[in-house]
């Protein structure tokens, strides 16, 4: 049986793969895309969405959700995905508008009528953290909540201190963290290095000869040179599809251990950082392995801190075949 699945995500170039990788997958069934505002503002993230299930010819609904951070303006990254967050590539209008059901709404109902549901997001958290807020009761209900996001115990993409999608919304972040739900949190370091598509991966993706493998390059052209600039690696970095990867496989999580994650929102200079006490240096019982289910508040999260980098590469490979 398919397990049953939400997508959370603020739709650009990696996002648009990571949804290739879900809707053609055979181990679970979409039943909701929704849809924030991070990458690139609501509307454009909305039709981007929609854009790649039409690509997958998928009629999955999509819900449009917030179109800015809970306390904070939004402040978006086409300057690594391009104005349109797919490599301004010029891509045909779409055909679909989305629902007219606001996003956290239609997570809660999401998650009531699909007990087990799983969750991913794959940039701010704003809209879980409003679904969250509307019904807590949906914590419980969740099977797993994957989350795309943080710089646990190293640099951040934006500042030297966070990644992008928890830098972009901190509180609601934090709201997430701190909500008792057990959280997958799939750093963007796991999408750095022997993680990124080199070009004779790129090559062999291309060789597919599919809509989808030239799809996936394309529109991640832009983000190919801007990931040069910033880090001086080769290659097409793809944290969502990584974390996509852990959610359809989690077996390729070669090393994770369970930590409380504190989200840093007050300070200027490392807004959004995941602060993860690695080590236990408190000696703090939040670090502990142990399951806490009657102290919600302090429920762990996992974290990811190795990946089967080639199982993450053969995946991808099959998903755009
Ligand atoms: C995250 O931010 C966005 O640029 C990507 O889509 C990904 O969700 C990586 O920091
Ligand atoms: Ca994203």
């Amino acid at each position: 049986m398919r397990r049953v699945v939400l997508i959370d995500t603020d739709t650009a170039s990696d996002d648009a793969v990571a949804l290739i990788m879900a809707l053609r997958s055979p181990l679970v069934e979409v039943a909701a895309i929704t849809v924030v505002a991070g990458n690139v503002p609501l509307e454009q993230a909305t039709r981007n969405a929609l854009f790649t299930a039409e690509l997958c010819g998928s009629k999955v609904p999509v819900f449009a959700g917030a179109a800015k951070p809970l306390q904070r303006e939004l402040e978006p990254a086409t300057w690594f995905h391009g104005l349109d967050g797919l490599g301004d590539c010029g891509y045909a209008p779409v055909r679909r508008i989305a629902e007219k059901t606001h996003a956290a709404e239609a997570i809660v109902a999401c998650v009531h009528e699909n007990p087990g549901l799983e969750v991913i997001t794959l940039g701010p958290l704003t809209n879980l953290a409003l679904a969250l807020a509307l019904d807590p009761s949906i914590v419980g209900k969740i099977g797993r909540c994957v989350v795309m996001g943080g710089a646990p115990c190293c640099e951040g993409n934006v500042t030297p201190a966070a990644e992008f999608n928890i830098w972009v919304d901190p509180e609601a972040a934090r709201a997430v963290l701190l909500s008792g739900l057990g959280i997958e949190l799939v750093g963007w370091q796991l999408s750095r290095w022997d993680a990124v598509v080199s070009a004779p991966e790129i090559e062999a993706i291309l060789a597919l000869g599919t809509p989808f493998a030239e799809f996936a390059i394309r529109c991640n052209g832009r983000a190919r040179e801007a990931y040069l600039v910033q880090t001086a690696e080769h290659g097409i970095s793809l944290p969502d599809p990584v974390a996509m990867s852990v959610l359809l496989q989690p077996q390729l999580v070669l090393e994770a251990s369970k930590h409380f994650v504190e989200i840093e929102t007050a300070s200027a200079l490392t807004r959004g950082m995941t602060v993860v006490d690695r080590l236990n240096n408190s000696g703090d019982s939040r670090n502990t392995k142990l399951w806490q289910p009657a102290r919600a508040q302090m429920q762990p999260a996992s974290v990811v801190w190795k990946l089967d980098v080639a199982g993450w590469k053969q995946l991808l490979l099959n998903s755009l075949a």
